[in-house]
């Protein structure tokens, strides 16, 4: 295959890492005979400063001209004090909306190599967590009515029928794929958009008959999901509640830095990224956890590409090299081998 990537390294540790996710993408294809090329957009900060806007229109233009997008991460304290409008999150949701990510895919798995690191007790997690949150990404609060009045501000939320149904007929199509077992988050004793939304899934569920089907509101999913994760296997939600119960979930398997994301539409294009943050603090010196955007490189592979063989060899050389014992410094404990970014990248390169 020949394929196009554009790559948003973004802030901080962004270009470190994505560095490392084009080495490990080479190096796969390399030695299954593809053609990757890369294509450079700036987005977020590193956009604000050399541009004045975290997201140039020719950088929507390059991602929407290539065949997917390898994203880093964007933000950092120097843009903090800005206008929500001209904050370097405003990119990511320029480039969610613009590119028409609705669906965004955030898997939680713990690595039996890394189990210590999970914080709950080993009976809570006896058996291993592999759990997927869908979550909406185009609509909802993020993207609602919003403004300021004289002594107060408001931000609205409101889903479409066709918003809700195709985020939630995706929900079931992971489900049929998985172990059929569909978990709908919503806040139906409030708000009128969740009772809208729990309707939808009632009905699409008909079209599902295999998949067990279940909701729960959301501050009850909160505490499910610290009090006995393994009932889950695909949650589907709505923007906000999606990005709330997806970092509480990646602090289950003990490791954010272990991560990756997928933000798909209905054709094979998608955004892929680490679902950390840039991590300034750390940034440029060789510190940072690069396998995050590795598995966002294979999910990109899988979901993008179809190219499954590819994506489970690199999946696998993540669990060779975390097997040979080396571990970047936020997972790194008593008895292991500690790498920095390079190494790690290097290493998983070299396994495949
Ligand atoms: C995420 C992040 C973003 C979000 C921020 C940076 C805008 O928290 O991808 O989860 O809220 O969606
Ligand atoms: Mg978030």
């Amino acid at each position: 295959m020949d394929f196009t990537i554009a790559l948003v390294k973004g802030d901080g540790i962004g270009p470190d890492i994505v560095a490392e996710g084009c080495n490990v993408l080479s190096a796969v294809c390399k030695k299954h005979g593809h053609h990757v090329r890369y294509v450079e957009a700036l987005a977020g900060g590193a956009a604000l400063d050399q541009t004045g806007v975290p997201l140039p229109p020719e950088s929507l233009k390059k991602c929407q001209e290539a065949d997917s997008v390898l994203l880093g991460a964007v933000g950092g304290p120097k843009w903090d004090t800005l206008p929500s409008n001209l904050r370097p999150e405003k990119a990511l949701l320029g480039l969610r909306s613009g590119l028409g990510l609705f669906c965004n895919l955030r898997p939680a798995v713990i690595y039996p190599q890394l189990k210590d690191a999970c914080p709950l007790k080993d009976a809570i997690i006896e058996g291993g967590l592999d759990l997927m949150i869908v979550r909406e990404l185009t609509g909802g609060i993020y993207f609602g009515k919003r403004g300021t009045t004289e002594n107060g501000a408001y931000d609205t939320m409101e889903y479409t029928v066709p918003e809700i149904d195709r985020i939630v007929r995706n929900g079931f199509d992971i489900a049929m794929a998985r172990k059929k077992n569909l978990c709908s988050v919503d806040k139906a004793n409030i708000l009128n958009n969740s009772q809208l939304w729990r309707s939808r899934v009632e009905e699409i569920a008909k079209e599902y008959p295999e998949v067990t089907v279940s909701h729960l509101y959301v501050d009850n999913a909160a505490m499910q999901l610290v009090h006995n994760p393994r009932q889950f296997d695909v949650i589907v939600t709505g923007n906000m509640f999606g990005d709330i119960l997806s970092d509480e979930a990646s602090q289950i398997t003990g490791s954010i830095g272990m991560l990756p994301s997928a933000s798909t539409r209905t054709d094979d294009f998608g955004m892929y990224e680490p679902i950390h943050g840039s991590a300034p603090d750390i940034a440029g010196q060789d510190l940072a956890n690069p396998i995050a955007t590795i598995l966002s490189v294979a999910m990109m592979l899988r979901y993008s590409f179809h190219l499954a063989t590819e994506a489970d060899e690199v999946e696998a050389a993540v669990g060779k090299v975390l097997d040979q014992g080396y571990r970047t410094g936020d997972i790194f404990s008593q008895g292991m081998k500690k790498v920095g970014t390079k190494e790690m990248g290097r290493l998983i390169a070299e396994a495949l």
